[in-house]
């Protein structure tokens, strides 16, 4: 499978663009651990036009972690055209369009998921960066505003003609928000849709390797973006490389290994960081990482790690959990 001219492998794994989780320290990590491509946290058009220190930050991009897209959103042409210029000097791969956050601050004001309510601008919106850039520009959006909206048929024909490289859909509607299933039929529809010759990339919901395996055979797409699953363990693509291989859905990664793992994250952020803000961004993939789930008498312990504030009461915390015999 290629976008543009970047080929990606059988079976392609997307690590999906994530506020305050993929930044190049978890990015490198999934990388290494399979992601065929990874994203930018999305990044603010107007901020980036402004020159907002910490929003020039995010377009940090390190060699190993190519290919990479920069996400970015906003709800005018002109700036979206002219932050995708700022970001092409990153020299990212691919300039992705943020066209599915529902969070209020973003679709409320008209961008994101917002534009599903005004499809002639996200249409001014795509065509404005395509011409604007050199570099491939792909389109991440949902089905549609709501239930009754569910306009990504044709949506994905429209986006198609102004010249994207590819489309990830995420299989629910802006009014869902994160609530519900998603709807792979729909992806799968679009992806069967004769006229559509770009590549589709398919999101929610894969939380497991047979899954991912599952949304390939069933749906047909091009490649599988996964989100969620992927905090606190990075190690899930390994995870289902090794499942379309061999078959094998086992844990790849022994108890120490993933700790030792959790603990190079914590210091990669902190690297990237600070160790006050590196730690306090570590907190959301402790909380989340199946390492520490369903440990019997592990409540203390737990909220002793989310409020450790350095890294040596930090490390001493994880190092004294043990592999719980069984799991409750
Ligand atoms: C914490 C968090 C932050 C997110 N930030 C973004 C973002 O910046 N850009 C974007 O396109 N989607 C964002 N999303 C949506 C994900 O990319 C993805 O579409 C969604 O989580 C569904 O996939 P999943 O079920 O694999 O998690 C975010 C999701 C979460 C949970």
């Amino acid at each position: 499978m290629k976008i543009s001219n970047i080929e990606f492998p059988d079976k392609p794994l997307f690590l999906a663009p994530m506020e305050d989780v993929t930044d190049p320290a978890f990015r490198l990590l999934c990388k290494r651990f399979g992601a065929d491509m990874v994203y930018t946290e999305f990044i603010s058009a107007d901020a980036l036009i402004r020159s907002v220190k910490r929003t020039e930050q995010k377009l940090t991009i390190y060699d190993e972690e190519r290919p990479v897209a920069i996400q970015l959103y906003g709800r005018e042409a002109d700036a979206m055209a002219e932050a995708a210029r700022i970001a092409a000097e990153a020299k990212p791969e691919f300039i992705d369009l943020n066209f599915g956050c529902p969070v209020k601050k973003v679709a409320g004001k008209g961008a994101g998921a917002g534009l599903l309510h005004d499809i002639p601008k996200m249409l001014e919106i795509t065509s404005a960066v395509v011409n604007a850039v050199k570099l491939p520009v792909t389109v991440k959006t949902r089905l549609g505003w709501d239930e009754d909206s569910k306009v990504i048929m044709e949506l994905a024909e429209q986006l198609q003609d102004c010249g994207i490289a590819a489309l990830a859909i995420h299989g629910r509607t802006r009014s869902q928000m994160y609530r519900g299933d998603a709807d792979w039929s729909l992806i799968g529809e679009v992806k069967n849709n004769s006229r559509m010759i770009i590549p589709i990339i398919g999101n929610g919901d894969v939380t497991t390797p047979e899954r991912a395996a599952e949304c390939f055979e069933r749906y047909g797409v091009d490649a599988v973006m996964v989100g969620r699953a992927s905090i606190g363990r990075p190690w899930i693509f390994a995870e289902m490389k090794q499942y379309f291989e061999t078959g094998i859905s086992a844990s790849f990664f022994t108890f120490e290994e993933q700790k030792g793992i959790i603990k190079e994250h914590i210091l990669a952020s902190i690297d990237w960081l600070d160790e006050r803000r590196g730690i306090i961004h570590s907190r959301r993939h402790l909380a989340l990482t199946p390492v520490f789930k369903g440990i019997p008498n592990f409540k203390e312990t737990r909220i002793a790690m989310l409020r450790a504030d350095n890294l040596i009461d930090l490390f001493q915390l994880i190092d004294s959990v043990n592999e719980p015999e069984v799991r409750i």
